[in-house]
C-alpha cells in the first residue's frame, strides 16, 4: 500500500523538532506571573503554548492548505472542537504546561493526524530528553527511530501504573481519583507514576516502562498521538470501563496487554466529563 501521508508525517516531525527547540528555549524565561488559567485555577497556558501552536498550524497550512485542525489553544479560544473525515491535524503544543512552567523536566509537543476518524500517525517530542517518538499506521513505533515494544509483563502485581490528578479539584472528582487510585495501589502493584504529561505517560507504555496508564478528565489533543504510539508498540487501548477508546469521550486507558487493561478496569471508580466535541454553550 502506498504510504500516502508520509509527506506529512516528515513534516510533523520538522516542526515539532523546531516546536520544541523553542519550548526549550522558552524554558527558564517564562515567569510565574506570565502564566495565565483556563477551566481551572490549575489548568495553566502561557504566551509559550499561544506561540508554538500558530508555529505548527502557520507551517502546516502553508503545506497542506486543505487541512483540518484541532489544537489546543484554538479551542481554549473559541473554536470548535469537531473531528470529521477530513485530513485533521490535532495538535497540544506543550503537553504538560504544568511541568513547563515549574520547569519540571517532562514536556512535549504532540501531534496526531486523522483521517476518516482514524490516527494514521502520531508524533510525540519529549523537548527536554530530546527524544522523538512516532508511529505510522501499520508500520511500527519508534523513539529516535529504534522500535518499541511494550512491557510483557502480564501479572498486574508486577506492574507500574501511571496516573494523573488532572486539573478538576471538584470535591466529587477527586474522590474519585482517590478512590481508584487507593484500589490500584492496594491490589498492591509495584508502584504507581505519573510524567504530569498524557503524551509522555502514554509513550512511556509504549517503551514498556510502565505496564499501563488511564486518565479521565483528558482531552483528544493529550490522546491522539500518543494512542497510536501505543498501539503500534503492541499496546492495548480501551476505554476505562473496558468498552472501545473514544477519542472525544475524555478518557483513556492505555495498557501493555488485554489482561492488565481489563483487571484495572475493575478497579477504576469511572465518571464521565464532558465531551470534549459537545456544542458549545451558547
Ligand atoms: C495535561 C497533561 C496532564 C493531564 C491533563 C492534561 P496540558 O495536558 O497531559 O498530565 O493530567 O489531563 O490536560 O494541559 O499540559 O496540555
Ligand atoms: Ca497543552
Amino acid at each position: 500500500m502506498d504510504d500516502v501521508w508520509q509527506n506529512a508525517m516528515d513534516h510533523a516531525v520538522a516542526v515539532a523538532r523546531k516546536a520544541g527547540q523553542m519550548v526549550r528555549e522558552a524554558l527558564h524565561s517564562t515567569q510565574m506571573d506570565a502564566v495565565m488559567v483556563k477551566s481551572s485555577s490549575v489548568d495553566l497556558v502561557t504566551q509559550t503554548d499561544q506561540k508554538v501552536e500558530k508555529l505548527i498550524i502557520q507551517s502546516v497550512k502553508e503545506k497542506f492548505p486543505t487541512h483540518c485542525f484541532i489544537g489546543e489553544e484554538s479551542v481554549a479560544a473559541g473554536e470548535a472542537c469537531v473531528l470529521t473525515d477530513n485530513p485533521t491535524w490535532i495538535i497540544d503544543p506543550i503537553d504538560g504546561t504544568t511541568n513547563f512552567v515549574h520547569t519540571y523536566p517532562f514536556v512535549a509537543v504532540a501531534i496526531g493526524f486523522s483521517v476518516n476518524k482514524q490516527i494514521e500517525f502520531g508524533v510525540v517530542y519529549s523537548c527536554l530528553q530530546d527524544q522523538m517518538f512516532t508511529a505510522r499506521r501499520g508500520r511500527g513505533a519508534f523513539c529516535n527511530g529504534e522500535p518499541l515494544q511494550v512491557s510483557p509483563q502480564r501479572d498486574i502485581h508486577k506492574a507500574i501504573i501511571a496516573v494523573e490528578f488532572g486539573s478538576n479539584r471538584e470535591a466529587q472528582t477527586v474522590d474519585k481519583i482517590f478512590s481508584s487510585l487507593k484500589r490500584i495501589v492496594s491490589i498492591p502493584v509495584h508502584g504507581v507514576r505519573g510524567a504530569g504529561s498524557a503524551a509522555i505517560n502514554m509513550c512511556l507504555v509504549a517503551s514498556g516502562c510502565v505496564e499501563a496508564y488511564y486518565e479521565i478528565g483528558i482531552h483528544v489533543w493529550d490522546m491522539a498521538a500518543s494512542s497510536l504510539i501505543v498501539s503500534e508498540a503492541g499496546g492495548v487501548l480501551m476505554d476505562v470501563e473496558g468498552g472501545p477508546l473514544d477519542l472525544m469521550s475524555r478518557r483513556v486507558l492505555a495498557a501493555n496487554n488485554q489482561s492488565i487493561a481489563e483487571r484495572l478496569v475493575k478497579e477504576i471508580d469511572s465518571f464521565s466529563p464532558l465531551r470534549d466535541d459537545a456544542p458549545l454553550a451558547q
